[in-house]
């Protein structure tokens, strides 16, 4: 029998002990984090997932007869990350403490040693911050994961999942699964597709969310679910975007729009209390989250998740423009003429002028230089330029290219809109409105951090949290000049727009919201369409026809027929959650086993090639890409 393990057992973790433990002998389990050998002892620390604890090897440790000094000698050849275990005695550290750990009041004295194994010198050192390139620290994630931010994060993930099941179940919702592998249906993310050994030519899609079963557990009368859930989306990563990633799904019934906004209310400020400590009411006494509508935030921010930890609205001054014909300025001259001609309408999405002022107290700020390299950063983004003024107090534009030319009626026009005085600085943007929206959104982030609004990355102590409401049902898709869904067809049109769904679907608001948090989208839902009826005149406007609809939602539309209750729900970003919480840089930070940028695993080398044998057996044939 081993003495270790079999026979000793871990009496406590590396963070445990304190003074009041003085005296007693115990057995700890762990890491080398370090090792020097000086005065005739070795000290050690000793890590485990719980903290550190200095150890002592003295070779002269009185009363355990000569065991001291054989572990005194072993400890000699220790080195960074073997894996040992001790016995030991706790002794007091005196005015010996070391303030910066938890067990710094007291050392362990140790009798015995056994070393579990050794390690080679590990490719990176294991400390709190290090400078090793992440490629590198994904290839070896558990030894990355052994460093202590990311112990941290992946314990806050651990308790956000134990929150939300203690919520939710005490709120009487069914924790349900669904299927990963589930029928490709169009619409929303791209999916990974997986082939069928057993239908050979045929594919399950791996499910982008739990979405249509959800729906269809409302359906079957389980009332309140939720999961934590695995969903899969083949999109082009950013830092907030996994191709596998965790939602926190949710879905109920007989409920509005108002109900699913307070359940889940609830459950982030129960996330904040307990994970974090941070009592929510204090910024939000009333329990709720403010809202905005989809309109004012794209009016205002340029997208739907705008970070309102700092205000630097943007204004839309395309019908000031229009009015003006243009007021003297060619590019904006052009714009006007296609409205005025009748090129262009309004109502549909073609091309936009907006302003963005920066007041004269944090304008003086950027110099002469920065802006300039502004101009860079909104090429990057397909812009052409980005045009500015400075404002002096009689309202005149100065240090601009648009100076020269602009009418002085189209100036005061703009200087009240934006509500310029004397010392702002004025950015503008025009051209097509996609463009200008994100241009515009990402500019009056980016200068949010230039002045230090914001920090760069993190939360910095403010938690700023939003729903985006009443957003259109449907969009225009410029390519096929047509409307589209905006999310999914299942989405329930406000009641007093439904008339509209045949005569000005662009009109039409719906009830679909998203959640964000400083600027960050973590999560979306919808009430969703439960009468058949108003389902028909939807797929109508989408030009979707019965045959087309029955061959693309058919089970969905089925379970419509046989009695299914107004329902609603949301998804919650899980992963997004733990990482503005935790005031993490990417989704990397906070997911255990992360894909890389690229959408690879570099620790297990996925996704690779596979055999012949394997593709033959799928009836798969792979086109080698054309050498270029
Ligand atoms: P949605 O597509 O808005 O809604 O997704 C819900 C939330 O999931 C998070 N999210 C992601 N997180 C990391 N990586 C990704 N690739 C990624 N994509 C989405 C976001 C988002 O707000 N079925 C609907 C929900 C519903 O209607 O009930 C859905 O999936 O935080």
């Amino acid at each position: 029998m081993a003495r270790f393990i079999d026979e000793l057992k871990r009496s406590h973790h590396c963070g445990a002990l304190r003074a009041a433990d003085e005296g007693k002998e115990v057995v700890l389990f762990g890491w080398v984090a370090s090792s020097r050998d000086h005065g005739g002892c070795v000290f050690v620390d000793l890590r485990d997932r719980e903290g550190i604890t200095q150890l002592v090897f003295d070779p002269d440790f009185a009363g355990h007869g000569d065991a001291p000094k054989k572990a005194y000698d072993l400890a000699q050849s220790l080195r960074s990350e073997w894996v040992i275990g001790i016995r030991g005695v706790v002794i007091g550290r005196g005015s010996n403490k070391n303030p910066r750990l938890a067990t710094g009041e007291i050392e362990i004295r140790v009798v015995e040693l056994t070393v579990f194994n050794k390690s080679e010198t590990p490719p990176f050192e294991i400390a709190d911050s290090i400078d090793t390139g992440e490629e590198k620290r994904l290839q070896y994630r558990y030894l990355d994961l052994r460093r202590a931010p990311l112990q941290q994060t992946l314990r806050t993930r651990h308790k956000i999942n134990q929150v939300t099941r203690r919520y939710f179940d005490s709120a009487g919702f069914l924790e349900l699964e669904t299927p990963v592998m589930v029928k490709y249906t169009p619409g929303g993310a791209r999916n990974f597709l997986v082939p069928s050994r057993m239908h050979q030519g045929k594919f399950y899609a791996l499910a982008e969310s739990p979405q249509l079963f959800k729906q269809l557990f409302m359906d079957a009368g389980f009332d309140r679910y939720f999961q934590i859930v695995k969903c899969f989306r083949d999109e082009d990563l950013r830092v907030d975007r996994q191709p596998e990633f965790t939602q926190i799904d949710v879905e109920m019934s007989f409920v509005n729009q108002d109900d699913i906004f307070r359940m889940v209310e609830g459950l982030i400020f129960t996330i904040w209390k307990e994970v974090l400590g941070i009592d929510l009411h204090e910024k939000y006494p009333s329990g709720r989250f403010p809202q905005m509508p989809f309109e004012e935030s794209m009016g205002h921010y340029g997208n739907d998740k705008p970070d309102l930890r700092f205000a630097m609205p943007h204004t839309d001054i395309t019908d000031d423009v229009i009015a003006q014909n243009g007021g003297g300025i060619p590019f904006f001259a052009a714009i006007a003429e296609k409205f005025t001609t009748g090129k262009y309408r309004r109502d549909l999405p073609t091309e936009i002028v907006k302003a963005l002022r920066i007041p004269a107290d944090i304008a003086g700020k950027l110099s002469r230089a920065e802006l300039d390299k502004l101009e860079e950063f909104v090429k990057g983004m397909g812009a052409k330029g980005l045009a500015r003024a400075k404002v002096d107090g009689e309202g005149n534009w100065l240090q601009s290219p648009l100076a020269k030319t602009v009418t002085p009626e189209l100036r005061t026009a703009i200087n009240a809109r934006v509500g310029a005085k004397e010392g702002d600085l004025l950015f503008f943007q025009f051209g097509k409105e996609s463009m200008v929206q994100t241009v515009m959104a990402n500019l009056r982030i980016h200068l949010a951090k230039k002045l230090g609004l914001i920090p760069e990355t993190g939360h910095g102590g403010s938690f700023n949290f939003l729903w985006v409401v009443n957003p259109p049902l449907f969009e225009y898709d410029e390519d096929r000049k047509t409307w589209a869904a905006a999310h999914h067809a299942f989405t329930r049109p406000h009641d007093e727009c439904v008339e509209m769904l045949e005569t000005d679907p662009g009109k039409v608001l719906c009830y679909r919201y998203d959640l964000v948090l400083n600027g960050f989208e973590v999560g979306g839902g919808s009430i969703r369409l439960h009468d058949p009826a108003v389902q028909a005149k939807v797929f109508a406007a989408l030009g979707i026809n019965d045959d087309e609809a029955k061959q693309k939602f058919g089970f969905l539309l089925d379970a419509l027929k046989y009695g299914a209750p107004p329902h609603g729900g949301l998804a919650l970003g899980m992963d997004r959650l733990a990482m503005l919480l935790s005031g993490a840089e990417s989704l990397r930070d906070v997911i255990p086993y992360p894909k890389t940028q690229k959408g690879t695993d570099s620790m297990t080398d996925a996704p690779n090639k596979v055999a012949p044998e394997q593709l033959a057996e799928l009836k798969v044939r792979v086109v080698e890409p054309q050498a270029s």
